[in-house]
């Protein structure tokens, strides 16, 4: 049993460190008051010195209006904020009365850990940069059926304590993941460019999404389906499901922030800048289809569904909301239902009349990679009359309703 400690533990950091205390004697330290049945939340100092691994999962936040919920590719690029990660080495620094093994979770953009971070840490201890690939609402699964486990070092080589960070994950895993041994710079750039490499996948499906709307006669599944199995040249079946847009706290603001990056190493192009900006414009032409069926029914529009997916509080980075701006730009108010939304602005309870419905949550396309998942639940009673907008084309039809399929534009 090893001790451990966890610097942060807000949505990512909590989650994993109940999951290594479940084998492990686990230490929690936040800013803010947070509570856990399984691990020891206490003061800076005994974290500090009762841990021989401390993980620092603190927050590295973009500036406001940097998520992806509202348009941004009109910015000024501009890199994550530090102040947290560096505000916890310098306690690990202040606090520590022997060596530690220092491992960072939280993301960075390629070259900070080495710029910004190692020059700061105290000598005596070692560190580790250990990003994860992991997603809301799924966090604990997420963290012990990992893709892969990224481990950097400062040569990129497996030196003692990278090994000892890999048995030390093998004591929790489930099935035997793939680890990837890099310099802290390459296992930052594979996080980051992992996450651009989904949102470029899924700007691309949306995009043949928004042809087969404007061509006709074309259902964006039978091609993207198509795309999907050609598995020679292409690749595997994920985010191959045209629909609601890439969204939450890390894909957009990832490639957002790669922006800022593109432009600090003068590369000439910014290909981030294009996956964002079409993402963009793909919710604005979703929002002018609702607003046309608005208009030809004289109904309001709603969006079910605020956070960024189902089954969570997340509003941050939300596709829901940036097809919202989108539709209050061109005059229309927009309301949502999320019983779960952290964000209330606008957020109803119910509807008493017929809407345009925006079905943008699907339990099933978003968590079907843990196992088998049942279908969202309407949050509310949907009232006769209703227009129903179904993104991702799984609602069969329903009496007193009419569904639209977006992206299937066939006859028959
Ligand atoms: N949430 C995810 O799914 C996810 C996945 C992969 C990577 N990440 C990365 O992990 C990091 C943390 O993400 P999160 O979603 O858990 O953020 P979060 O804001 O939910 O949690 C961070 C926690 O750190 C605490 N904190 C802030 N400053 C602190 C300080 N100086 N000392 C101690 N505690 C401090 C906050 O109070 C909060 O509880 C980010 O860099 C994020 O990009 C998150």
């Amino acid at each position: 049993m090893k001790k451990i400690g966890f610097i942060g533990i807000g949505k990512l950091g909590l989650d994993c460190a109940e999951v290594m205390a479940e084998q492990h004697e686990v230490r929690g330290y936040d800013i803010y008051p947070r509570t856990s049945d399984l691990v020891k939340v206490c003061d800076i100092d005994e974290l500090v010195n009762e841990s021989e691994w401390i993980f620092i999962a603190v927050p590295t936040p973009h500036a406001e209006g940097y998520d992806g919920s509202v348009p941004s590719s009109h910015m000024e690029p501009r890199d994550f904020g530090h102040d947290a990660v560096i505000d916890a080495i310098n306690k690990v620094n202040s606090h520590a009365h022997d060596s530690k093994k220092v491992v960072l979770i939280s993301t960075v953009l390629p070259g900070t850990t080495r710029k910004h971070f190692v020059p700061l840490l105290d000598t005596r201890h070692q560190f580790l940069y250990n990003p994860y690939l992991i997603a809301m609402g799924s966090v604990k699964w997420d963290m012990v059926n990992p893709e892969m486990i990224m481990i950097g070092t400062e040569d990129g080589d497996w030196n003692g304590v990278a090994g000892e960070l890999r048995d030390l994950y093998d004591t929790v895993m489930q099935n035997n993941p793939r680890y990837e041994i890099g310099t802290w710079d390459e296992c930052e750039a594979i996080k980051i460019f992992y996450n651009t490499f989904i949102s470029a996948k899924i700007g691309l499906v949306n995009m043949v999404q928004d042809f087969a709307m404007k061509i006709g006669n074309i259902n964006v599944d039978v091609v993207t389906t198509a795309l999907a199995r050609s598995t020679m040249r292409i690749m595997g079946p994920k985010y191959m499901t045209a629909g609601m847009g890439d969204a939450g706290a890390c894909h957009p603001r990832d490639n957002i922030a790669l922006r800022w990056l593109a432009q600090e190493y003068e590369i000439g192009y910014d290909l981030f800048d294009t996956v964002m900006h079409a993402r963009e414009i793909q919710a604005r032409n979703l929002a002018k289809f609702l607003i046309d069926h608005a208009r030809q029914h004289a109904l309001g529009i709603v969006i079910h569904g605020k956070a960024y997916k189902p089954d969570v509080p997340y509003c941050i980075g939300s596709y829901s909301t940036l097809v919202g701006h989108y539709i209050k730009q061109a005059g229309f108010e927009v309301r949502y239902l999320d019983p779960l939304a952290d964000d209330s602005t606008d957020v109803v309870t119910n509807l008493t009349g017929p809407a345009v419905i925006l079905w943008a949550h699907d339990r099933k396309i978003t968590y079907e990679y843990t196992g088998d998942q049942p279908e969202t639940e309407p949050y509310c009673e949907i009232p006769a009359g209703s227009v129903i907008v179904d993104p991702w084309r799984k609602m069969c039809d329903i009496t007193g309703l009419t569904v639209i399929h977006y992206g299937n534009t066939r006859t028959k």
